[in-house]
């Protein structure tokens, strides 16, 4: 499998805090059967202020150790941006790094507050469509308004956004109200939800429950859609990232 999402560079977000960690986790994943990683530390202005130049030191610290290790694993760097006013600075100024391509399209992994979605995401859709930017949105079974009204995340699709359900969420994690709405977008008619990613934070309280989701994404939508969602569709969006054709 390969995980487009998770805190597992150490010291710069709420995820990992010292390489020992990273390492751990780094195993955990392999264990989980993930054999490529996208690093993406927190973009949240105020909270965690990274960019490019505050990730890739740790990253590399981290990609030398896995490979002096020989760890069964490679791993890559992007962030997960939180959408706030600096966004689109940022990504004028470069400062902010894709996670793939899709469909010929930059990609960059968008959080929106846990609460609710934004007012003028509409607008900030289209203007990324103009820069010719896809958006991956996370984790949004998560977000308070899209569980109370789960048919606003079809109309964000309509605009253009991919989704990234968390493993966690499917396998149960955060309540059942959070794997109720997963089910529900993995349900859709048309394709909503394109990857499955673990968010991954710590060993103990948020460890990557890649494996534990995949059993159940079996059971609810079979094998083949689990391995677009945790395999194909991850391949696409970060061939590139590893230097391989998509
Ligand atoms: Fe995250």
């Amino acid at each position: 499998m390969i995980d487009i999402h998770n805190h597992i560079i150490h010291g710069i977000d709420d995820g990992a805090q010292t390489l020992d960690d990273a390492l751990e986790l780094l195993q955990l994943a392999t264990e989980n059967g993930i054999s490529h990683l996208i690093c993406t530390p927190h973009m949240h202005p105020g909270r965690f202020d990274n960019n490019r130049d505050t990730i890739a030191p740790p990253f590399a610290e981290l990609d030398a150790a896995v490979k002096e290790r020989n760890m069964p694993i490679k791993i890559a760097m992007s962030a997960e941006v939180r959408i706030s006013d600096e966004f689109m600075i940022m990504l004028r100024r470069g400062k902010v790094p894709f996670i793939g391509q899709w469909e010929g399209m930059d990609c960059v992994l968008l959080e929106m507050p846990h609460s609710n979605v934004p007012v003028g995401i509409e607008n900030l859709l289209s203007w990324l469509k103009k820069q010719n930017i896809r958006p991956i949105i996370a984790h949004p079974e998560r977000n308070k308004e899209i569980m109370r009204h789960p048919e606003r995340s079809l109309k964000l699709a309509e605009r253009g956004a991919l989704f990234q359900l968390t493993a966690g969420s499917v396998a149960g994690h955060f309540g059942s109200q959070a794997q109720e709405i997963s089910q529900w977008m993995l349900s859709q008619e048309k394709e909503l939800i394109q990857f499955v990613a673990s968010d991954a934070h710590n060993v103990n309280r948020r460890p990557p429950a890649m494996r534990e989701a995949a059993v159940v994404l079996d059971q609810w939508v079979g094998e083949a859609q689990r391995v677009m969602l945790t395999e194909t569709n991850p391949h696409q969006l970060t061939a590139s990232l590893f230097g391989e054709a998509s």
